[in-house]
């Protein structure tokens, strides 16, 4: 889909982290493209995440849940958008492994919703249209000590939250060959930066640093993920949903792989000079804790699709991106606050008091 004016573009989830990152590109750089913002606002969406772009003119929010069919159907009569970037998901693994109901129900039939509602108000409409999916690199399941997933690598989802993704994606290639839907997606490997919902381990760990609580690391802390900024995951969805051509997959990582428990060391020592704290003040409340079930031990992208195809790279190193990360929490400490206060309480207690 090419970037002339005057395009509406749904970008659900706006209002969660890597959403909200979109969101702020999309609505800054395309100020002829009207931005819509759809989002159920749960307990992981924040519209505090966008309050510096919440007044632009061509930025509309609708609070909307994508498994009402019917609030959807009148959101494609209003808008009559001409692309969906599809965020919106119940995101967190070990969230999935208490409640994987609510997973299949926002991450599968949510997404069919949104694909039944594109093919009905598009129908025989689809030179100007795109469909975007973004999915996740744990479709791809584990890997071992070497190798990297790559857009060929066979599904094995391990967790409720990937095989809802997995499905996800299976139904949005299925559109495409049965329907003739103009598609694109990509799976990415791990995030990070501000905005982060301190559920997943780098914004969990900084606010369990500055409220000096113990940092439980799961198992021997040997599982490696792929870390890319989140500004730079921003940036490949926009090269993506213009130029990526109908029905392909793309592959979106950092070639940045770390152990878990390097990776805390590492935000423990940067948490201690930028605090003030003696050196090693930090590292003593690393606590190892029961594993997750069904764990993969590692993540890695191979980005070599998207590098070549669409000259897209990261551009910020993972030293650089977690010094900019933790920043933002230390200069944003009423978000943070906001957000750990109520249920997250019960939800922190029920997923570590008895690890
Ligand atoms: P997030 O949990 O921070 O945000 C999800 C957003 O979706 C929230 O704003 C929430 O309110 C909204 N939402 C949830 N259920 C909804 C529903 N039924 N209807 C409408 N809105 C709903 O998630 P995130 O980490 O920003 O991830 C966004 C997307 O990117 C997800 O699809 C996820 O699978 C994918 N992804 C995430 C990562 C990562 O590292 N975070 C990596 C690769 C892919
Ligand atoms: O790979 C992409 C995926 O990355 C996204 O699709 C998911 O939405 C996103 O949540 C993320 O999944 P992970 O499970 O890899 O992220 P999380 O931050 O939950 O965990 C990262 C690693 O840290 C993982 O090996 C589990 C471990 N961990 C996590 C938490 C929350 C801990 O050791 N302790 C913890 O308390």
């Amino acid at each position: 889909m090419n970037s002339s004016s005057g395009k509406t573009i749904i970008i659900t989830g706006g209002a969660g982290f890597i959403g909200s990152h979109v969101v702020r590109l999309f609505v800054t750089k395309y100020p002829d493209y009207r931005i819509v913002n759809l989002d159920a606002l749960t307990y992981a969406g924040n519209l505090e995440n966008l309050l510096d772009i919440e007044k632009a003119p061509n930025y509309f929010f609708e609070k909307t849940d994508i498994l009402d069919t019917q609030a959807i159907d009148e959101i494609f009569v209003k808008y009559q958008p001409h692309g969906i970037i599809h965020l919106a998901a119940e995101s967190h693994v070990d969230r999935s492994i208490l409640s994987p109901l609510d997973f299949v129900y926002t991450n599968v039939i949510g997404t069919v919703n949104l694909l039944q509602a594109a093919r009905k108000h598009w129908t025989g409409q689809f030179d100007d249209k795109r469909f975007y999916h973004v999915s996740t690199d744990e479709v791809y399941g584990a890997l071992g000590e070497t190798g990297l997933f790559t857009e060929e690598t066979r599904y094995d989802p391990h967790s409720p939250y990937s095989a809802s993704k997995a499905a996800s994606d299976h139904f949005v290639r299925a559109y495409h060959d049965t329907y003739g839907l103009p598609i694109v997606l990509s799976n990415c490997s791990n995030n990070y930066g501000p905005n982060h919902f301190p559920e997943k381990l780098i914004p969990l760990f900084i606010n369990n640093i500055i409220t000096k609580k113990p940092l439980p690391v799961y198992g021997d802390g040997l599982y490696t993920r792929d870390w890319l900024f989140v500004k730079d995951h921003a940036l490949a969805i926009d090269k993506v949903f213009h130029h990526g051509r109908n029905g392909q997959t793309f592959n979106i990582g950092g070639f940045n792989e770390w152990r878990n428990i390097d990776l805390v060391k590492l935000l423990c020592k940067q948490m201690d000079e930028k605090l003030g704290n003696a050196p090693g003040t930090s590292e003593p409340l690393i606590t190892y804790v029961k594993d997750r079930p069904g764990h993969d031990r590692r993540y890695a992208i191979d980005a070599t699709k998207i590098n070549q195809e669409l000259g897209w790279a990261p551009s910020v190193t993972f030293e650089e991106g977690l010094s900019q990360t933790i920043d933002w929490y230390l200069q944003n400490t009423a978000w943070l606050e906001n957000v750990t206060s109520g249920v997250y309480q019960q939800y922190y207690a029920e997923q570590y008091s008895k690890r």
